[in-house]
């Protein structure tokens, strides 16, 4: 019942951020049609974006500040917004809708060449506004038609509704602050720690709910120009891992996410810090626009995990800027170790991970390089695994983005995985990912992208059995 209501509010706001697009592209004075934010404060998405999904330096300090911009905040809050726009403008103002996915696969193996067309694989609807000018909600609401299932020990695929990766509120909480007897200054309704010409501090800012802390990292997950690629499944078991950016995921073969599902917590998993959305709370807070400092926790299967990240803007000077962060991250009871026994099933230990890393990021005018080092460990083994396991494993990622033309953004990445996990199972992985993404609208993008395994094929590793793979797809947002 509750899921059928899901999608019939799904559709139907669906169709209203469809409408909301038709109407701003038909409407006079506007060229394009606009994904909330650019509705909201009536700006181009590249304001705030190098191209979507990657923000650039204003885009991560509208992010940081809670989705605000001072100088453009509504004192009153949405109820302003709501009397002088109206409720229905407010409401389609608020809604975003982006649908993403291939449109034709072609993947090269020794065994098989396969060749296919690709229906959209994920469809997302984006609830996100300022409610005051101190509190901000953001929620994902998301279809995945082709979505990979776990469920009686075994893997399919089933079209998946729900509440996204994201869904969280931000709120400021510099006022509290000043209530305890910080200096505070004030603008357009907000907050700010410190005093005019002197120390000054956004925040600390509150996320709480679904969060995605890495968002603030130098290298953030989630929104990739280059867009992991899906896990493929085949009777009942992993054919196939995704190629994503092996610096964050879980790197290790032969763990489990839980006991009574006994699912496997699959090497190219997005874990801990750097997951693309668990629930929990951030604390976020930005000094003198140089230093921004965050702990938090987070929820990760039948445990949890804190971290503390800190992020140093060291140059910022236009069109050049350079920053970089690091991360300390342990996890509490996180993952099960397989079972000494028998490694196809969860064993009674629950492990601890650490995960420590770096990230930088340097911009100059068109070029964007970014990338990141993590080390992962896991604590709490059984003895009888010692031999067999290796606990300690790294990975690194680089990215490159080059924007050759105002329309068309070049990008490559290269992944490196050293694995760690079951000694007969595990394989280390080295990926180069090249793509070419034409944006014909702002909102709009096709792009062309393939990956080449830069290993020997190994036939039974669902990591290493493919040496291309060629992917033609649609990036869209309204
Ligand atoms: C005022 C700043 C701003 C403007 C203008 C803006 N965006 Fe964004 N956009 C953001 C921020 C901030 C996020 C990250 C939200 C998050 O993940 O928490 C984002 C995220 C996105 C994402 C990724 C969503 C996801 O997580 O899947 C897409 C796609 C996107 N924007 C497209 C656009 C397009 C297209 C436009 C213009 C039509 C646009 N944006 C205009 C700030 C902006």
């Amino acid at each position: 019942m509750l899921k059928r209501l899901t999608v019939v509010v799904f559709i139907a706001a669906g169709l209203l951020a469809l409408l909301a697009g038709l109407v701003a592209v038909a409407g006079p004075g506007r060229a394009e049609a606009v994904p909330a934010f650019a509705r909201q404060y009536d700006l181009q998405c590249n304001a705030c974006h190098t191209r979507p999904p990657r923000l650039n330096r204003f885009g991560e300090q509208f992010h940081m500040m809670g989705f605000q911009i001072p100088s453009a905040a509504q004192p009153g809050g949405i109820v302003t917004n709501v009397r002088e726009d109206g409720t229905v403008k407010t409401l389609i103002d608020s809604l975003a809708l982006r649908v993403e996915g291939g449109l034709f696969e072609y993947s090269a193996s020794p065994r098989e060449t396969e060749t296919k067309f690709a229906p959209p694989d994920e469809i997302t609807l984006f609830v996100a506004r300022p409610l005051l000018p101190e509190l901000s909600i953001f929620i994902e609401i998301e279809g995945e038609p082709n979505a990979v299932a776990f469920e009686n020990g075994r893997y399919f695929q089933r079209g998946q509704f729900g509440l996204g990766k994201e869904a969280f509120f931000m709120l400021n909480l510099g006022r509290l602050l000043g209530a305890l007897g910080a200096p505070t200054m004030e603008m357009g309704g907000q907050t700010m720690v410190g005093t005019h010409g002197g120390f000054s501090m956004h925040g600390p800012m509150l996320m709480a709910g679904k969060v995605d802390p890495n968002t603030n990292f130098s290298y953030a997950t989630n929104r990739q120009l280059i867009a992991p690629t899906e896990l493929e499944v085949a009777h009942g078991k992993v054919e196939r891992l995704p190629v994503v950016p092996y610096a964050f995921a879980s790197k290790f073969f032969g763990l489990f996410k839980n006991r009574d599902e006994r699912e496997p917590q699959l090497a190219t998993d997005q874990v801990m810090y750097n997951t693309s959305g668990a629930p929990g709370a951030d604390f976020h807070a930005m000094l003198n626009d140089v230093v921004l400092g965050q702990v938090g926790f987070l929820r990760e299967n039948e445990g949890f995990n804190t971290y503390m990240a800190a992020r140093f803007d060291l140059l910022d000077r236009g069109e050049f800027t350079f920053n970089v962060s690091a991360l300390m991250n342990w996890g509490f009871g996180v993952v099960r170790a397989p079972d000494p026994e028998d490694h196809n099933q969860p064993g009674s230990n629950r492990l601890d991970r650490l995960r420590y890393g770096m990230a930088a990021n340097v911009r100059w005018k068109q070029l964007d390089v970014y990338g990141a080092v993590i080390w992962d460990r896991l604590y709490g083994l059984p003895g009888e695994l010692r031999g067999s396991f290796d606990r300690s494993a790294t990975g690194l990622t680089i990215q490159v983005d080059y924007l050759v033309h105002e329309k068309v953004m070049l990008s490559s990445r290269f992944d490196q995985l050293w694995a760690g996990g079951l000694k007969d199972e595990k394989r280390d992985g080295s990926v180069l990912s090249l793509q070419a993404k034409f944006y014909p609208w702002q909102n709009i993008a096709f792009f062309v992208r393939d990956s080449v395994n830069l290993r020997s094929f190994v036939e039974n590793s669902p990591l290493r059995n493919w040496r291309n793979q060629l992917f033609v797809g649609i990036d869209w947002g309204f």
